[in-house]
């Protein structure tokens, strides 16, 4: 595989994130179509890299192996033996087929899998002259592919991230109900807040969205303290990692003065959230208290409050977390120049605030469906003209 042979790519995305993740793609230079769960995207092993060390809201970068429709599992066989497979994988590979079928003629998704995978196998054994009664030994580098049908249209893929890339490397504990990070990002670029704002968690558990926030504010690529799956591969250059990892210590500007407050009445997740940012080399750039809700003041103007606070799922907790956002509307209403967005499940969550929302986003935080209620605060008046 040559450093400049262009691969078809796709980054992966939870439900509502996808137009997220074609943004932050096109800002990296890289011309994409956003569908459902995905931004597709071609590139070389420059643009992988890049894409995995960058992306602040997807979850993975796969290269698109293959694509074709398929009626029989004698179809799915033969259009997985025709793909070049001796160019991704070695022999000795360790490669697993993961699956799903959604509204296709071949709904198993075993059977998929089973034929994909002989398939591969056959064609590789051809390749390299093995014969049938051996086994692959599969003892290599690990490359996850994945069979997936959707309505008659197979895409084979080969993972290029390893484990998802909201694993930023940095959460060394997590508490109760944490964000993921990608999710915590995306939270943070749906928000007004520009780095000389100053944005307060005041529900921060863990401290996630003031750390992603800080990670943004300073320009720090999210995948610096990690690996990738296809840096262990034999025909993936070091070289191109080790450029894009050393442009993103270049593009990273430390200096920029950031005004990042997390509160939490828990003293206990502070001391969490003040260790993750320290793993993270972000203990001065945000400042962690512990503090009650209902106690928050301010004298500053135009900032932004981002809040995940509890959802009140679990039997008993609805009164206690239905006060909490009373408390919310209470503290946070007579800040007339503040932008507020409230991320919870409680459809009930404007009654309780006792103000409609500006505007509602709908988001799956994991599997819950939830909404980002937005109150947004009056503009700050524009500079004067210098010249
Ligand atoms: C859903 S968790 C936040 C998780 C966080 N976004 C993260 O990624 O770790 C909600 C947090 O609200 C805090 N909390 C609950 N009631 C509070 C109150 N009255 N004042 C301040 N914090 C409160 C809890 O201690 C908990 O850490």
């Amino acid at each position: 595989m040559k450093e400049n042979q262009t691969f078809e790519l796709v980054a992966t995305a939870a439900s509502g994130l996808e137009a997220l993740v074609g943004k932050e793609l096109r800002n990296l230079g890289i011309e994409c179509q956003v569908e459902n769960g995905r931004a597709r995207f071609k590139g070389t092993m420059e643009t992988i890299a890049k894409a995995n060390l960058w992306l602040r809201t997807a979850d993975r970068i796969k290269i698109v192996v293959g694509e074709f429709d398929a009626y029989s599992f004698d179809e799915l066989f033969e259009k997985v033996k025709a793909l070049p497979w001796e160019d991704f994988l070695p022999l000795d590979a360790e490669f697993p087929v993961a699956g799903k079928s959604i509204k296709s003629k071949l709904y198993s998704t075993p059977d998929c899998q089973a034929i994909t995978k002989k398939a591969i196998v056959n064609r590789l054994r051809e390749y390299y002259h093995r014969p049938a009664s051996v086994p692959l030994a599969e003892t290599g580098a690990l490359f996850k592919l994945e069979v997936a049908l959707l309505k008659d249209h197979v895409m084979v893929t080969l993972d290029t991230t390893g484990p998802s890339l909201f694993k930023r490397g940095y959460r060394l504990e997590k508490g109760g109900a944490p964000l993921k990070e990608n999710m915590a990002a995306a939270l943070v670029q749906l928000t007004n807040w520009r780095p000389d704002r100053p944005l307060v968690d005041p529900v921060c558990g863990s401290g996630t969205l003031c750390i992603e926030a800080a990670l943004i504010g300073h320009n720090i690529a999210p995948g610096f303290n990690r690996e990738f799956a296809c840096e262990s591969w034999d025909w993936f250059s070091d070289d191109v990692f080790e450029k894009v990892r050393a442009e993103a210590d270049k593009a990273a500007d430390y200096d920029v003065e950031l005004d990042i407050t997390g509160t939490d009445i828990n003293g206990k997740m502070i001391d969490i959230a003040r260790a993750n940012a320290e793993e993270i080399g972000l203990g001065d750039s945000i400042t962690f208290k512990q503090q009650a809700l209902k106690d928050f003041k301010t004298d500053k103007e135009y900032g932004v409050i981002l809040a995940n606070p509890p959802y009140g799922e679990r039997l008993g907790e609805e009164e206690s977390v239905r006060r909490l956002y009373k408390e919310m509307g209470e503290t946070f209403r007579p800040l007339k120049t503040w932008s507020k967005y409230i991320l919870t499940s409680d459809l009930l969550f404007e009654e309780f605030y006792g103000e409609k929302a500006t505007k509602k986003r709908k988001l799956y935080n994991g599997a819950l469906r939830t909404d980002l209620f937005q109150y947004w605060g009056t503009r700050p008046p524009r500079k004067p003209r210098t010249e």
